[in-house]
């Protein structure tokens, strides 16, 4: 399919997915958000896919949802198409490693999707902010939940409530992100990241995030029982026979994903 809003592209194995409105900061619309999903889909498909990695512009990864296409909007129809819940639900459902590689803006729905993918990697110029207050609306993809699973209910709380941005500094120190780079490095450190990924197995890669994700499901005794269950599983793999294997002969590892 060709894409209007994102531009995608496959290095070795890695799908790169750039967010591209830039006359509007990365907004997402319609069909900014429903060619994410088919990219992401088709990344999924992909048997030479083995991780996946959003961005967007220098000055914005993304700068909420469409304010313009949303501003008319009555509470019907907003009910009645459950906006953007089937999109956001299909990103969930995607079950190859995401990372976020985030330099600007990553406002509101922006923000909330850099916090759907499974890390984020972010630029020294990164802000991160849930400013729907200042529209007279909230959060509506995750901002008020996953930010404060990750941040802490302090910190969301005034996030949400002012409005207030919050810079790549005090995001990695709050734990919203993993790593901060020099903008210009995002890229690189980003898609090495996930070149490292895709170069293990993806049995094993597909199961640490259904598990990481568990955690956010479950009581800690069903995750812990969750966790030892895959683990015990993945010893009907090849890749754990070659796995340990190559550990034992001082050697690289040759993943097959069986
Ligand atoms: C539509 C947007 C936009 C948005 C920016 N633009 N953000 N259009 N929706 N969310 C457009 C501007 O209108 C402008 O277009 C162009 O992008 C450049 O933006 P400027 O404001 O001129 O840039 P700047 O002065 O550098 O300010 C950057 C900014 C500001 C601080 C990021 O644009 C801003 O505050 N944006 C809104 C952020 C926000 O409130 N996000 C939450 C949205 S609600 P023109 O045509 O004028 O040049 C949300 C809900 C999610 O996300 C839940 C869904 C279920």
């Amino acid at each position: 399919m060709a894409f209007e809003t994102i531009i995608v592209e496959l290095e070795d194995h890695v799908s790169l997915i750039k967010l591209n409105r830039p006359d509007a900061l990365n907004a997402l619309n319609d069909q900014l958000l429903g060619e994410l999903v088919v990219a992401l889909n088709e990344a999924q498909e992909n048997e030479k896919v083995r991780c996946i990695v959003i961005t967007g512009s220098e000055k914005a990864f993304a700068a909420g949802a469409d304010i313009k296409m949303m501003s008319d909007k009555s509470f019907v129809e907003m009910f009645g198409s459950d906006f953007f819940g089937a999109e956001s639900d299909a990103i969930m459902r995607i079950r190859k490693p995401i990372i976020a590689a985030v330099s600007g803006y990553a406002l509101g729905g922006g923000c909330e999707l850099a916090m759907m993918c499974d890390f984020i990697i972010c630029s020294d110029t990164a802000k991160f902010g849930q400013p729907e207050i200042n529209l007279g609306v909230m959060a509506g993809l995750g901002g008020s939940q996953r930010l404060t699973r990750f941040v802490g209910k302090s910190k969301a709380m005034d996030m949400n409530l002012t409005g207030r941005f919050m810079d790549a500094e005090e995001a990695e120190r709050s734990g919203l992100v993993s790593r901060v780079v020099p903008a210009k490095k995002l890229l690189e450190e980003a898609m090495s990241a996930a070149q490292k990924i895709a170069e293990k197995s993806m049995i094993a890669t597909m199961a640490v995030k259904e598990a990481v994700n568990r955690s956010y499901e479950m009581t800690l005794r069903e995750g812990l029982l969750f966790e030892r269950r895959v683990f015990h599983s993945l010893f009907a793999t090849e890749d754990q026979k070659e796995g340990m294997a190559a550990f034992a002969e001082k050697r690289e590892a040759q993943f097959r994903d069986r």
